[in-house]
């Protein structure tokens, strides 16, 4: 069962991932197995008695202690996925996964695999029929990300290489690439074997000095619809008297920088013609 199993039911069910939340805000994110047990600081909750129990109501400890019962959504999995490296935020998944099309049956390429948070969030959006390789040069991050998606059910969804992206992929014509490394610009061309012609690329690079050479790179190998952006999400105080920002926020993340690999017309077609060309569509400004 994953993060999707049941969502249509009003019902807590075997195998189901739940959240539990105390009346502190700590969370507990687990798949309800039957006869097994949680242990919080405020008691224990019997899962046996989770089962069955509406989404959205109270349950209690053995001690009489509340906390509510919900599914959980992909932030609360986000916030809870384990770490050992910078992972990517929800405000910048979200714009990547529509800017590139990544939804249902997609197939999509990633590195470097890291904790696996972009890696949760593709396997998600991809859905049973899709699939998702990630490649990680560091056992240790493979491993913590495999535990990550495991612990959610979506492991069937990726493929885990370990290797250097510096040797290529191995797969070809997929739908969408990303890369979440620091020196994306030097792989622009094993990302243009992998990707369909056409297809989406996407990187996050943290400054404008990556940002520049991944530009230059990206015209170098004849990629076109070349973009740049950040995202800024600011969140309020939900209070109705005193509506306004919160005192903090996340300032930054990284430069979202997307393009498409076009293919070069071969031989270029003559001056003057006036059939649209793929060699026009391929535009230094990127603004095609
Ligand atoms: C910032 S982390 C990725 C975080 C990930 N996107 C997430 O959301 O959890 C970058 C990862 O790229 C890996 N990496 C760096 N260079 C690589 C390369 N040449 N080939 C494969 N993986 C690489 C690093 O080991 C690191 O785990």
């Amino acid at each position: 069962m994953t993060l999707e199993s049941s969502e249509h039911s009003p019902l807590a069910q075997t195998g189901d991932l739940v959240q539990l939340v105390s009346p502190t805000n700590k969370v507990f994110i687990f798949h309800l197995v039957p006869g097994a047990e949680l242990h919080t600081h405020r008691g224990l909750i019997r899962f046996d008695d989770l089962i069955g129990q509406p989404w959205g109501s109270q349950v209690f400890t053995h001690t009489g202690s509340a906390f509510f019962l919900f599914q959980p959504g992909p932030t609360d999995i986000w916030r809870e996925t384990r770490r050992n490296t910078q992972i990517m935020y929800p405000k910048d998944i979200g714009y990547l996964l529509l800017k590139m099309g990544i939804g249902p049956g997609v197939t999509v390429l990633e590195a470097g695999t890291g904790s696996g948070a972009l890696t949760t969030a593709l396997a998600w959006a991809v859905g049973p029929h899709g699939a998702v390789f990630s490649y990680e040069i560091r056992p240790e991050m493979q491993n913590l990300a495999r535990k990550n998606l495991e612990k959610l059910g979506l492991l069937d969804r990726v493929i885990f290489k370990l290797r250097d992206i510096e040797a290529g992929f191995d797969e070809q014509n997929v739908d969408a690439l990303f890369l979440d490394l620091s020196n994306a610009y030097d792989f622009l061309a094993q990302a243009r074997q992998a990707l369909k012609p056409g297809g989406f690329f996407g990187a996050i690079l943290p400054t404008t000095n990556q940002v520049a050479r991944l530009l230059q790179a990206l015209y170098d190998h004849h990629y076109a619809f070349v973009e740049v952006c950040e995202v800024m999400l600011r969140f309020y105080k939900p209070v109705p008297e005193r509506l306004r920002p919160t005192d903090r926020m996340v300032a930054h993340t990284g430069y979202l920088c997307f393009a498409r690999p076009m293919l070069l017309a071969s031989p270029p077609p003559a001056a003057g013609s006036s059939s649209s060309s793929e060699s026009e569509a391929v535009d230094p400004d990127g603004e095609l």
